[in-house]
């Protein structure tokens, strides 16, 4: 019974009045909006009005559209900061949040609006839990900036602080491509973890293909955000609820995109989580299986080439990497998307820019190897997470350089302590370590600068940032924290790290690891309060995608 209609509810409809609804708005289906504007970063700055037009295409499709926001943290903003820790911890509480308010309101359908990096999953995690018909909008990546006539983005950035180290720019210059490495509102700007997991949003069916790619400021996407809405209302006519959507094969769909796209190693970290919401079987071997077999098929920065997100758009977007992938047998096409195409659909109605250098063909990929890979070892038993980013198999054997914090590596590296040949391990930064297994892009951007991101590598129980390139291993697990071999690692112990073979070990004999192990003790740390205290308590291993429930 509508809220109209029930005679206790009338203190309900008192406050639905006071916002200016009728009896008749409230006898029609209401698609809950919900939001991750947040005014803090560019990452989400057009949440706010993408909301209006999807709420006027759901007036317009019959529904009652009621916005709620969350919240967001902007990695590029926090990065190299304490700030850094509540980057993951914040998917949980943002998918927290949506699940809430779907519970409390009892939405018919839902749209989520999602943009910078953690928002994606932490929404399709909430509308998995939910189960009520539901469309994602990914608000859309950030126009490239220009810099001395070539387009840049974020990553220059990063890169940029290790080149003033070494006096291949100064001050003054870094603070020239500062102002015009990001000219306006939008998610950064190539394949990295937000673009990535917009596009998995794509290829899980939950998010019409075609919207996602157009960039943030286009004027194209206001249209789309209205049809949005009005996708919502099908999928609540069809019952296009999330359990039905997201299966095993649009799962497999979207670890293939990861792959062929170049994505970022924060999405194993997140398709596990999605998985586990979804009630899915995914194992962390099973990724690397995938990524092994995909070649990347798009020329996007930082792994298959130099393109950015706008550039993917103008030469025919996800749409068109649907065509190709279909074209190679690569996808499982027994699947539900949201607005009621089939992949073969997608395929079909995909434009393709005649001459684009953006997406390729299988046969004739970018780089033959996938995005990434998941190695296990003496170090990692329980698995870590390789951005191969393309290159060939190696191996690469050094001396441990060990660090308990990214802080203090990251010291250690403008000091010029780092040299080609070592293997830098960062520790104590995993889920529970940490906590919120902290980005590493301020170690791995300046090393590239330095020249050293082909010659050093980096081992870490933390993550990287998508923007991150370079020999690094992240996810390692079990963590520090929780005593994992990585914990064990002196300086000068040999790594070893093999990507054919898909392992990394730690060379010291079992007897002198053991009397190690019989030593250690997890080093003190800060009391933790609030958020953080939570956390620590209720989050499981990188391996099963850090997850607090
Ligand atoms: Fe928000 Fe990159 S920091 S998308």
């Amino acid at each position: 019974m509508s809220i109209a209609d029930d005679p206790d509810r009338a203190p309900a409809r008192s406050h639905l009045y006071a916002m200016g609804m009728t009896d008749e708005d409230m006898r029609r289906p209401v698609v809950g909006i919900a939001t991750t504007w947040t005014g803090t970063m560019p990452c989400n700055l057009t949440h706010r009005e993408l909301a209006a037009h999807v709420a006027e295409g759901v007036r317009e499709a019959g529904g009652l559209p009621m916005e709620f926001n969350t919240i967001a943290v902007s990695d590029n903003l926090t990065m190299h900061t304490p700030g850094m820790r509540a980057s993951l911890i914040s998917r949980e509480v943002i998918a927290d949040s949506i699940e809430l308010m779907g519970r409390a309101h009892g939405f018919d359908a839902l749209v989520a609006i999602v943009g910078c990096d953690k928002t994606v999953p932490a929404a399709i995690m909430a509308l998995a839990r939910l189960d009520v018909p539901s469309v994602v909008l990914y608000s859309g990546s950030m126009m490239p900036g220009r810099w001395r006539g070539r387009d840049v983005t974020i990553q220059d950035m990063w890169e940029a602080l290790g080149e003033r180290e070494v006096g291949r720019l100064d001050q003054a210059e870094l603070d020239d491509l500062a102002r015009h490495a990001c000219p306006g509102a939008g998610t950064c700007a190539a394949q990295y973890t937000a673009n990535t997991m917009g596009t998995v949003a794509d290829f899980l069916g939950l998010a019409p293909f075609g919207v996602g790619d157009i960039p943030a400021v286009a004027e194209e996407k206001n249209a789309a955000a209205r049809r949005v809405g009005q996708v919502a209302m099908e999928a609540l006519a069809r019952d296009a609820r999330p359990s039905r959507v997201v299966t095993e094969d649009a799962l497999h769909n979207a670890i293939v995109s990861v792959a062929a796209m170049g994505g970022s190693t924060n999405a194993v970290l997140h398709l596990l989580a999605i998985a586990r919401e979804a009630g899915l079987p995914l194992e962390i071997d099973r990724i690397g299986e995938v990524c092994r077999q995909v070649p990347i098929i798009t020329g996007l920065k930082p792994s298959g080439g130099d393109s950015t997100a706008l550039d993917l758009w103008r030469a025919g977007g996800t749409s068109l990497v649907v065509r190709r992938l279909l074209e190679a047998g690569l996808l499982r096409e027994n699947v539900t998307l949201v607005d009621g195409r089939t992949l073969a659909d997608v395929a079909a109605d995909a434009r393709e820019t005649p001459g684009q250098g953006v997406v390729a063909s299988a046969a004739e990929p970018f780089k033959r190897r996938g995005a990434l890979a998941i190695l296990r070892g003496s170090l990692a038993p329980d698995g870590c997470v390789l951005k191969l980013g393309g290159k060939e198999d190696f191996r690469h054997e050094g001396p441990a350089r060990v660090f308990d914090s990214e802080a203090d590596c990251y010291v250690a590296i403008q000091e010029g302590l780092i040299v080609a040949g070592d293997v830098i391990v960062v520790r104590y930064e995993g889920p529970a370590g940490g906590p919120g297994m902290r980005e590493m892009l301020s170690i791995t951007g300046p090393l590239v600068g330095r020249g050293l991101g082909s010659s050093v590598a980096l081992v870490t129980d933390g993550r990287f940032s998508g923007v991150s390139h370079g020999l690094v291993m992240g996810h390692v697990a079990p963590e520090a924290y929780h005593g994992g071999p990585i914990a064990l690692v002196r300086d000068g112990d040999t790594i070893v790290i093999d990507s054919a073979a898909g392992t990394v070990d730690l060379v010291v004999p079992a007897a002198e690891l053991a009397e190690r192990r019989a030593a250690w003790r997890r080093p003190a740390r800060e009391v933790e309060r609030g958020v953080l205290t939570k956390y620590v308590a209720t989050v499981g291993s990188a391996s099963d995608g850090a997850v607090t429930a």
